[in-house]
């Protein structure tokens, strides 16, 4: 027996299942199938309640039927409200996407932060008149130490800081091997650049790697002096550090050099709040004038000819140009932090 009351409640329960899947429909085609379920002409829920319609007595089917057709309106309200809204929301995940953003791209690689100090370096010295050479990384004991004044029996020859290979093979401990290969080659004037890797048996830490880029120079020529040196070396750092930069000059010793010399430098710093402060003092090079030794070994009349020689750390440079205060992070080959030097 079917009455009014349960073909009521039978009519609201439809209501309430259709605005409840209208609501979670997120696309055009469910919510259709959702329409076709509860609409459809044959087979949609709200035609199967009417048939039951026939079934009741003559006065009792007004009722019902208004109220079937406020249900059917309500879906149809929904329906609509929905489709409406579909259409203008992007597709699904699509809600926080701002198409006028730049792709993303993945880091397509940049220059290494220390060769991009060696690009900068080079480009002044160029600019000062050097020419660039270049020497082996493998070298024998010959160039490294003995041409260079240095005994094989002093402690930088020794196993313990000397990668050697099959002997007299080794690992250059310096670039400096470049100044004695240079000379051998090249009559005065000589005015060099000679970038590189240098291997030593350090252990690693904040300050020490075992294999590390350094940058020797080298100017011989008649009546060079110490003044020459400072005075370009000075030149050099302004260029590099600005004009607030300056140079100072501790004594020091090498068997290739006399006198010999460790180079810092001072330069002025600009914090992210626009304040400038200066820097602490910062060893970048060893270096002197080039030992009349040396240059009798290649054949050079020391009377003649003088000059000065530097090797430089890069990665020391690199270190002040960015802040960073562990050479590690440089070679760890993490992208996190080596695509920040990508301009
Ligand atoms: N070769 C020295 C070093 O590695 C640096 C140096 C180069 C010193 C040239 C004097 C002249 O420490």
């Amino acid at each position: 027996m079917t009455d009014v009351a349960t073909l009521v409640d039978q009519l609201e329960q439809v209501a309430a299942e259709a605005l409840g899947a209208i609501e979670v429909a997120g696309d055009p085609a469910v919510l259709e199938a959702a329409r076709v379920a509860y609409l459809g002409r044959k087979g949609g829920r709200l035609s199967l309640l009417m048939r039951a319609l026939g079934t009741l007595a003559p006065e009792e089917r007004p009722q019902v039927g208004a109220k079937a057709n406020e249900v059917k309106a309500r879906i149809d309200a929904a329906l609509e409200a929905r489709e409406a809204e579909l259409a203008a929301a992007p597709g699904p995940g699509a809600a926080q996407m701002d198409v006028t953003l730049p792709g993303r791209q993945a880091w397509g690689g940049g220059i290494h932060p220390i060769q991009q100090v060696i690009d900068e370096i080079w480009d002044i010295f160029r600019g000062l008149g050097f020419t660039r050479a270049r020497g082996p990384e493998v070298e024998d004991e010959w160039h490294n130490f003995v041409a260079l004044n240095t005994s094989l029996e002093h402690p930088a020859a020794d196993a313990a800081d000397t990668f050697y290979l099959e002997r007299p093979l080794l690992l250059r401990t310096h670039t400096s091997p470049v100044q004695v290969r240079t000379l051998r080659e090249h009559a005065p004037p000589v005015r060099i650049l000679s970038p590189g890797m240098a291997y030593r048996r350090d252990t690693t830490d904040a300050t020490h790697l075992p294999a590390f880029a350094q940058i020797e120079g080298l100017v011989i020529d008649e009546g060079v002096s110490f003044v020459d040196f400072k005075a370009t070396l000075a030149e050099f750092a302004r260029r590099f550090w600005g004009p607030g930069a300056r140079v100072r000059f501790r004594p020091s010793f090498f068997p290739f050099t006399e006198p010999s010399a460790e180079v810092d430098v001072k330069y002025q710093r600009v914090l992210p709040d626009g304040r400038t402060v200066e820097s602490d003092w910062l060893e970048i090079m060893g270096s002197g004038m080039v030992d009349p030794a040396v240059l009798e070994q290649v054949g050079i009349d020391p009377e003649r000819y003088t000059g000065w020689a530097f090797g430089m750390g890069p990665a020391r440079v690199a270190m002040t140009r960015w802040g960073i205060s562990d050479l590690r992070s440089f070679i760890e080959n993490d992208v996190r932090f080596l695509s920040q030097f990508t301009s």
